[in-house]
């Protein structure tokens, strides 16, 4: 795959948790709608991740699994614009884990930030276990089966991105100095002819001698309109370019997108093990009296008391959902105690309510029909297997066990 089918190339997982919430949608889902119509996406259930963690509790995967593909498609996730699987149904992922795991320094993985953290936060659960260890890993194995040049992510997994970008580096170094290493890449710049051969050869030598990145990305950018080489020469001079072997697995880079605060009922963030979320695809009434028992600024007893927006949850959610004249409303209204809470809240409660009849609307062929689910995943565990079983092929065929 070239240099700039990589760029175009996205995949992002998520755990199945069961339905999700306003900050899935929010945080997550509205991006991937965005972005579905800008590049080559793959999106999917991080079913195996969700084993790390609840591996004494999992029966309810496959549900939550199914759920959380209907919510994808009620948000607006559309499987004609972006290839929607489940990790499980891609054993390629798998494999290519357990290839990673030989190169893979056990101390790579011990100062992944998470590690620590999470086993000190979940310590009712054993998680001393290897596969807990392992699981930066198999996120690894999951962005470079497909070659991704871009993962959308929120901050907390920005490491997990670098460690991927180490461990692509490091199976390059190790797999991609083929015997005759040098002797295929000098071939292979002479097969595209004089002119470009030489441009080549200055612009490496301009980015080895004296580190200049301009230089890099012109040669790059020469490679990829090279007609007359293949993919494995292309590789070959994408690694020689930068002085080292053939690239094999591209080092991919997250997307950081910025991620509303979205508050739960308690003013804590939106979290399903706080008990305080509103799921996708709430009934109305049921929207309305969770908002209106929804905490506000504590400082607002009376309705004379002047309130401050920027303490009230429910402004937070006036900031995702609201227009600017609906928030300078609010914002006056409340600070001179002129609007009550309840007022306050009504306009949020419609738009919510608006947003969630859509997806309402949008799911309701698939709960009918759930038929019609298990084959858009059926289909999209398909493609997303041809694209990963070409990774694989390469990947064995590199370190010498393809047996072919
Ligand atoms: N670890 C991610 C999370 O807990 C989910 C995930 C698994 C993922 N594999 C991935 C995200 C690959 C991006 C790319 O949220
Ligand atoms: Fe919060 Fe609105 Fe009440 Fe002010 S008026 S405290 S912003 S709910």
């Amino acid at each position: 795959m070239s240099n700039s089918e990589s760029e175009r190339r996205i995949v992002s997982g998520m755990r199945p948790t069961g339905k999700l919430h306003l900050g899935h949608l929010h945080g997550v889902l509205k991006n991937w709608i965005q972005l579905q119509h800008e590049y080559d996406c793959f999106f999917f259930v991080a079913d195996f991740h969700a084993l790390t963690t609840n591996y004494e509790d999992s029966r309810n995967i496959e549900q939550y699994s199914f759920e959380t593909v209907i919510d994808w498609l009620a948000a607006g996730v559309n499987p004609g614009s972006c290839t929607i699987f489940l990790q499980s149904k891609v054993p390629e992922h798998t494999e290519l884990h357990l290839l990673l795991s030989m190169i893979t320094p056990l101390s790579w993985l011990e100062r992944v930030p998470s590690y620590k953290d999470q086993q000190a936060k979940l310590n009712d659960k054993e998680l001393g276990t290897y596969g807990f260890l392992g699981y930066p890993l198999l996120q690894a194995a999951d962005i470079l089966i497909y070659k991704a040049g871009k993962v959308p992510v929120g901050a907390d997994q920005v490491a997990h991105i670098e460690l991927t970008r180490e461990i692509a580096r490091r199976f390059n170094h190790i797999y991609g100095r083929e015997e005759g290493f040098e002797e295929q890449a000098e071939a292979a710049i002479k097969l595209m002819g004089k002119k470009a051969a030489k441009l080549y050869r200055d612009l490496r030598r301009s980015f080895l001698e004296k580190g200049d990145s301009e230089a890099l990305l012109k040669a790059r950018a020469l490679l990829e309109g090279q007609q007359n080489l293949s993919i494995g020469d292309k590789e070959r001079l994408y690694g020689y370019l930068e002085g080292g072997g053939r690239i094999i697995l591209t080092e991919p880079g997250p997307i950081l997108t910025d991620v509303p605060k979205m508050p739960g009922l308690d003013g804590e963030k939106m979290s399903k093990s706080y008990d305080n979320v509103i799921s996708l695809r709430e009934e109305p009434s049921e929207i309305e009296s969770k908002i209106r028992k929804m905490m506000t600024d504590p400082a607002r007893v009376r309705l004379k008391d002047p309130g401050n927006p920027s303490n009230c949850p429910v402004y937070d959610l006036h900031r995702v959902y609201s227009p600017e004249d609906t928030k300078s409303w609010v914002r006056n209204g409340c600070t001179n105690a002129s609007i009550g809470c309840i007022d306050c809240k009504k306009p949020l409660i419609d738009s919510i309510n608006t947003e969630q009849q859509i997806m309402i609307e949008r799911a309701q062929q698939f709960e009918e029909d759930p038929d019609l689910v298990h084959s858009i995943i059926q289909e999209g565990s398909e493609q997303a297997r041809l694209v990963a079983r070409d990774t694989l092929d390469e990947v064995k065929e590199c370190i010498g066990i393809s047996h072919r």
